[in-house]
């Protein structure tokens, strides 16, 4: 059958419409047939960046350019089509989303979904067919300077948040792009570490993120890592892409290279890459652009290869673009607004509270000192693909003020400089750690005549980035001379973090009463944190990665394997990350994975399994009571974890295998049942290449963090 142009444009769209409703083979032949009248010039050109963030469609056959933007903490402002710089739109002030580790932080996957939705929208509102997010890494090494992007040094966890991230982005006919795929747990020497990993690690701990948001999430695109793995980079990666991506897990979808990550053009195109995309032209000259064309021409790249690749992008196509009733979209809206206040409002954790500090007495408190510079600061830019030109930012002093101002007088005292920039040399950066001594001395004095001192330290978004990592888990620009000074003079001086990854805290835990820690928590950052502060908000976020005592007790410094030797770093701890390292070494943390206080109490009780013995293909259905025992609304995130005391093979002291993030009004108590599959207490056995449970006993452990488990019971399997 021939169409004309427009016959066929016709065809096109009207298949665009009903696709949907049609079954993926129906989507499958319609493709097949676009395909087969593409050049061989037109498919080339859909497998390369035509702009920094599109690559080129073929109009005479009404495919659309493919659009796509970053990233992980908000739809991130319009820039030119061939530079990084702004392109100066007035339409494109986004919602500024919590950061992975806030997000994860809240132990509730449906705010992972409600993130997912913001950006969705927000990025349709600006025509973004792909984002590039979420990013969910895992934490291996607390220095990693993207930890505060990523989730979680757990793959449960990690797993469920992805899966329902990616589905709240692709609710809207977007695509997330979920990254970077795989064993990007460093940025120092990203673009040229080549990271060994075992099989057994990367199945058990570095995948099932991947695969969960695959299989369950459905991610219609996926980004490879700069770094090499096992000796091969990640774009031309055939064990990652062809065999276990594509193969095994039978992703359909898209792989897009991290910009710049593409190293050869046949490797690549062979090995399961399907888009190169990168910082700059000339465009026509990359890997995937004329010598893709030119290894086609000359047989070390078969036709049917750019056949599947143009399949897959057309794929993505079909189920955002180009899909039936596409969603127009919508930017900073109210509703993204209070997406973001609720998200916020559950990431914080309260580390601390000796003595009740907190909640604060609004009415007894006649005046407030508010202290350091990130009261003051805004955490919307930076970090590259992570900066979002926020419509608006809450600091913590504005949040404080609208909170408390009717009641008390607030002031202000910076109480430290932050000197330093991502970009500068190290040199550039010298002193950035040094307290300066005038700034104490004024916010002493500030303190001394206040009723509490609220001070707000950590980070920013200069000190922690994409591109570097960090060189110590010291609080930075001097923070602990401020700390140690304000607490002197002020009795009642709560100290409230702002950053996005494990930090040294062991003399605040010391010294203290009332810690509070907030991440780099979006646009309604500074009212989520009066609000907690106040009481309006009970926190229930939990810690979604260990805070070490010291840098030398994680994994990876403890067994010298960071940042590498030369152009390699071997992961000797192998599936021993983040709490299962700890716990199975008996190390203590200063604060464990899952750990977070609340405002009211809760006592766990009646835990149960349904059987005493399973077969390896039941669930055990394990039951417990959770009660608010204290006079507040509150959340408490309940945890399953679940060890394997006698086995073949090293198994960790505990891993994580369900959780509930129960709500509870004062006195109230819920039962809540949790499913495992006896199959999801398998490890992975290298030799047979295969998951495997052995037979025997488990110990299935309830607890309300890592570290603090009420109740254990023991099961058997068959
Ligand atoms: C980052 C990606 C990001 C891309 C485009 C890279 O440097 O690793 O996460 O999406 O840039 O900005």
């Amino acid at each position: 059958m021939k169409y004309t142009i427009a016959c066929f444009m016709a065809f096109f769209v009207a298949g665009g419409v009903s696709a949907q409703n049609k079954s993926e083979a129906a989507l499958k032949a319609k493709i097949n047939s676009i395909v087969s009248k593409m050049t061989l010039e037109e498919k080339i050109d859909m497998l390369h960046g035509n702009a920094l963030f599109s690559s080129a469609g073929v109009s005479r056959l009404g495919i659309p350019e493919l659009t796509c933007d970053d990233g992980p903490l908000g739809v991130r402002e319009e820039i030119k089509r061939f530079d990084w710089a702004s392109a100066n739109w007035t339409t494109d002030s986004a919602t500024f989303l919590p950061n992975g580790s806030a997000i994860a932080a809240t132990w509730n996957p449906i705010m992972a979904n409600r993130y997912g939705v913001v950006i969705g929208e927000e990025a349709n509102a600006r025509k973004k067919h792909i984002m590039l997010a979420p990013a969910f890494n895992i934490c291996r090494m607390p220095l990693c300077g993207r930890t505060y992007e990523y989730y979680s040094e757990d793959p449960y966890l990690n797993s469920l948040l992805a899966v329902q991230s990616v589905k709240g982005i692709q609710s809207q006919h977007v695509a997330a792009c979920i990254k970077h795929f795989a064993a990007n747990n460093q940025e120092l020497n990203r673009d040229s570490v080549n990271t060994i990993v075992d099989e057994r690690a990367l199945r058990e701990i570095y995948f099932p993120a991947f695969k969960a948001a695959i299989q369950q999430g459905n991610a219609y695109t996926i980004m490879s890592a700069y770094n090499k793995l096992n000796g091969y980079w990640c774009s031309e990666n055939n064990f990652l892409l062809n065999k276990v991506l594509k193969n095994e897990w039978g992703f359909k979808g898209a792989v897009i290279s991290d910009w710049g990550g593409v190293n050869h053009t046949v490797a690549a195109a062979n090995n399961g890459l399907d888009i190169e995309m990168g910082s700059s032209g000339p465009y026509d000259q990359w890997y995937f652009a004329k010598p893709l064309l030119a290894a086609v021409k000359s047989g070390q790249v078969p036709v049917k290869t750019i056949d599947d690749k143009v399949r897959r992008i057309l794929w993505v196509m079909y189920h955002t673009s180009m899909s039936a009733n596409h969603p127009v979209g919508s930017i900073a809206t109210p509703a993204h607004a209070k997406a973001a206040y609720d998200i916020a409002s559950e990431s914080i954790v309260l580390l601390k509270n000796d003595n009740h500090l907190l909640p604060l007495k609004a009415g007894n408190i006649k005046s407030i000192a508010v202290i350091g510079d990130n009261a003051i600061r805004t955490f919307a830019l930076g970090g590259y693909g992570a900066g979002v030109k926020a419509k608006y930012e809450v600091t913590a002093l504005a949040g404080i003020k609208s909170r408390f101002g009717k009641t008390a007088s607030i002031s202000f005292a910076q109480g430290y400089k932050a000197n330093y920039l991502a970009n500068n040399t190290d040199a550039q950066n010298k002193g950035y750690d040094q307290p300066n001594q005038t700034l104490i001395d004024e916010a002493v004095a500030l303190a001394k005549t206040s009723d509490v001192a609220i001070l707000c330290i950590g980070s920013n978004r200069e000190y922690e980035s994409e591109a570097h990592d960090r060189k110590s888990l010291e609080l930075p620009f001097g923070e602990q001379a401020l700390v140690n000074a304000v607490t002197a003079v002020n009795a009642n001086t709560i100290i409230v973090i702002m950053a996005g990854a494990p930090y040294d805290l062991n003399e605040i835990k010391k010294s203290n009463h009332a810690v509070v820690w907030v991440w780099f928590n979006g646009s309604e950052a500074g009212n989520a944190l009066a609000d907690v502060l106040k009481g309006v908000v009970n926190p229930s976020g939990k810690l979604p990665f260990t805070f070490p005592v010291s840098l030398k007790d994680s994994p990876a410094s403890a067994l010298n394997s960071y940042p590498g030797k030369g152009a390699t770093a071997e992961y000797k701890e192998g599936i021993l990350v983040g709490y299962r390292w700890y716990d199975t070494k008996k190390i203590q943390p200063e604060f464990p994975f899952g750990y977070g206080l609340s405002y009211t109490d809760f006592s766990i009780s009646h835990f149960s399994a349904d059987k005493s013995s399973y077969k390896k293909d039941e669930t055990i259905r394990a039951k417990f009571t959770v009660k608010n025992t204290g006079s507040r609304y509150g959340a408490e995130v309940v945890q399953l974890y679940v060890s394997d005391p006698v086995c073949s093979v090293l198994r960790p002291e505990k891993e994580l295998k369900a959780f509930q993030k129960v709500f509870l009004q004062p006195g109230e108590m819920k039962t809540v049942e949790l499913d495992v599959k006896v199959g999801d207490l398998a490890f992975y056995d290298e030799g047979k290449k295969s998951w495997k449970v052995e037979a025997g006993e488990f110990v299935l452990q309830l607890g309300n963090s890592s570290r603090n488990i009420s109740k254990t019971i023991k099961i058997s399997v068959k």
